[in-house]
C-alpha cells in the first residue's frame, strides 16, 4: 500500500473526489437478523475441493532483506522502517524490477451449494478471505448459519466457492521465501489460475463455471481487484468488500498489529507456522486493525483470536503494489465497507465527501453498474460483526439485482 504505488493511488482518490457527487448511501440496521432468502439459511452442502496450481508469475525483486527471517526484532524493524522512513526503505531494498517465479501449491476449499433450488445460470460465487483469516471466514463458525456467507448464498439458490490462501488452514504453508515467494503477485497468480480452473476444469463442484462473481475481503478484494485489471474476461461482476483505494492508514494498522512471530504468540492455535509467518502481537492488536468492540460480539472476536492465520514481510510490503486501474472492466461492481474501517479509512469511512470508498470508481470507469455501501457499526472485519448476517444479504441482494 505504500512503497511505490502512493502517488499513483492518491491521484485516484483526487480524480475521483472530483469526479463524483455525493451518493445517499445506504443505512442499514445494526443488528444481526436472521434475514435469508426463500430457501432458508439451511439449505447448504459443502464439500471439500484440493487444487493444484503450477504458475509462474512476476515476482518484485527484493535486495538486503532476510528472506527466511526467523526474529522478531527484524520484523519489527522492517516495519518501522517500512511505515517511518518509506522512501528510504523502498530506495534500499525495493529496486521495483521484477523476475520471474514458478511455484507450485496445494489448495483446499469448500464448494457450497443449494441442498435444493439452485438457480438456474446463476454465477459461481468464489470468495477470497483477507489477512488473518482463513475460508471460514466466509462460513464464519459463530452462532448458528446466519453468520455464513455461503449459508446466505445458498438460501437464494446460488453456490460458492471458498478456499484457504496459501499459509492459512489446510492449504499450503510455505516454509522459506518470506518476501522472495510470499508475495502479493504469487498470491495473484494462485487466483488467476483458481479463476481460469472453476471456468475450464470440472475440479469445482464436477462441472465448469461459465459465469463467476469474484467476491474479496479486504487483501482478497486486492487480489479480485487485480484480477479484472489484468485478466477481465474471468470473473461477471465483483464485490469488494473491506477494500478503498486510501493508503495513509496502513502505518496506524501495522503500528496497532504489533505483527509477530505466530511461534511466540501465546492463546493462537496455529503457534506451529513457519517462522516466516507473522501474526497480530494480541488480541488488543487484533481488535484495533479488525473490530468495533462496541458492535461485535466478544466470542465472535475470541474466535477470530483463536484461529487467527499469519501474513509474512513480503506480503505487507507489495499489497499496494497490485492495485491498478481496471479501465478494460465493464461489469458489476459493488464496494462494501465497514464505516469504523481501520486499516483503509482510520475509523471512518465517511470523513471526506464522496466518502472514501467511492474512491475505487475511478478504477472501474467502465463498470456497467458501480455501487458503494457503507455498513454502519462495523469495522474492518465486516462477517465478525452483529451487522455480518445484514452484510451478507446485502451483497446477494446486489448479486441479485445485477442479473448475476
Ligand atoms: C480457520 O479460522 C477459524 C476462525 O476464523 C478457526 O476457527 C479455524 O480453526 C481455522 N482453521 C484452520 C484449519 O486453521
Ligand atoms: C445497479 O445495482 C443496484 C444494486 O446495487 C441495483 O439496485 C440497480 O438496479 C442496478 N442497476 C442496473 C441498471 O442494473
Amino acid at each position: 500500500m505504500l512503497a511505490i504505488s502512493l502517488q499513483s493511488v492518491l491521484a485516484l482518490i483526487a480524480a475521483a473526489t472530483l469526479a463524483s457527487a455525493s451518493p445517499r448511501l445506504d443505512q442499514r440496521s445494526q443488528d444481526a437478523s436472521t434475514k435469508s432468502g426463500p430457501l432458508g439459511l439451511n439449505n447448504v452442502k459443502c464439500s471439500d475441493v484440493t487444487l493444484r496450481t503450477s504458475i509462474t508469475t512476476q515476482n518484485f525483486d527484493f535486495v538486503n532483506v532476510i528472506d527466511n527471517y526467523d526474529s522478531s526484532d527484524y520484523v519489527t524493524s522492517t516495519f518501522l522502517a517500512f511505515t517511518g522512513r518509506n522512501e528510504q526503505w523502498v530506495a534500499e531494498h525495493f529496486p521495483g524490477t521484477r523476475s520471474p517465479v514458478s511455484s507450485s501449491f496445494t489448495l483446499r476449499g469448500s464448494y457450497c451449494e443449494p441442498i435444493r433450488g439452485a438457480k438456474k445460470g446463476s454465477s459461481l460465487l468464489l470468495a477470497t478471505h483477507g489477512i488473518g483469516f482463513n475460508r471460514s471466514y466466509w462460513r464464519y463458525p459463530y452462532k448458528g448459519p446466519e453468520y455464513s456467507f455461503v449459508n446466505h448464498a445458498a438460501s437464494y439458490g446460488y453456490s460458492s466457492f471458498i478456499y484457504d490462501r496459501i499459509g492459512t488452514g489446510k492449504s499450503d504453508i510455505p516454509t522459506s521465501g518470506g518476501f522472495s515467494r510470499m508475495q502479493s503477485p504469487t498470491e495473484v497468480g494462485v487466483l488467476t489460475n483458481i479463476l481460469e480452473q472453476a471456468r475450464n476444469s470440472n475440479v469445482i463442484g464436477g462441472k465448469k463455471h461459465a459465469r463467476i462473481v469474484g467476491i474479496g475481503h479486504s487483501y482478497g478484494s486486492g487480489q479480485t481487484l487485480a484480477v479484472t485489471s489484468a485478466r477481465p474476461e474471468l470473473l461477471d461482476g465483483v464485490a469488494l468488500t473491506g477494500l478503498t483505494p486510501a493508503t495513509e492508514y496502513v502505518p496506524d494498522t501495522i503500528y496497532s498489529g504489533a505483527y509477530t512471530p505466530m511461534r511466540e504468540i501465546a492463546g493462537i492455535e496455529n503457534r506451529n507456522r513457519p517462522r516466516i509467518w507473522i501474526a497480530t502481537g494480541s488480541r488488543t492488536s487484533l481488535v484495533q486493525n479488525y473490530i468495533d468492540p462496541d458492535n461485535a460480539d466478544a466470542e465472535a472476536v475470541n474466535i477470530a483470536r483463536r484461529g487467527e492465520e499469519g501474513v509474512t514481510l513480503g506480503i505487507y510490503t507489495t499489497l499496494g503494489n497490485i492495485a491498478s486501474p481496471a479501465p478494460a472492466f465493464n461489469k458489476p461492481v459493488l464496494v462494501l465497507n465497514g464505516n469504523h474501517d481501520l486499516p483503509f479509512c482510520g475509523s471512518n469511512c465517511e470523513r471526506t465527501v464522496p466518502p472514501l470508498p467511492e474512491g475505487l470508481r475511478a478504477i472501474y470507469p467502465a463498470a456497467s453498474n458501480f455501487t458503494s455501501i457503507i455498513i454502519p457499526n462495523t469495522g474492518h472485519g465486516i462477517a465478525v460483526h452483529r451487522s455480518g448476517p445484514d452484510s451478507h444479504e446485502i451483497l446477494l441482494d446486489w448479486v441479485i439485482s445485477n442479473g448475476l
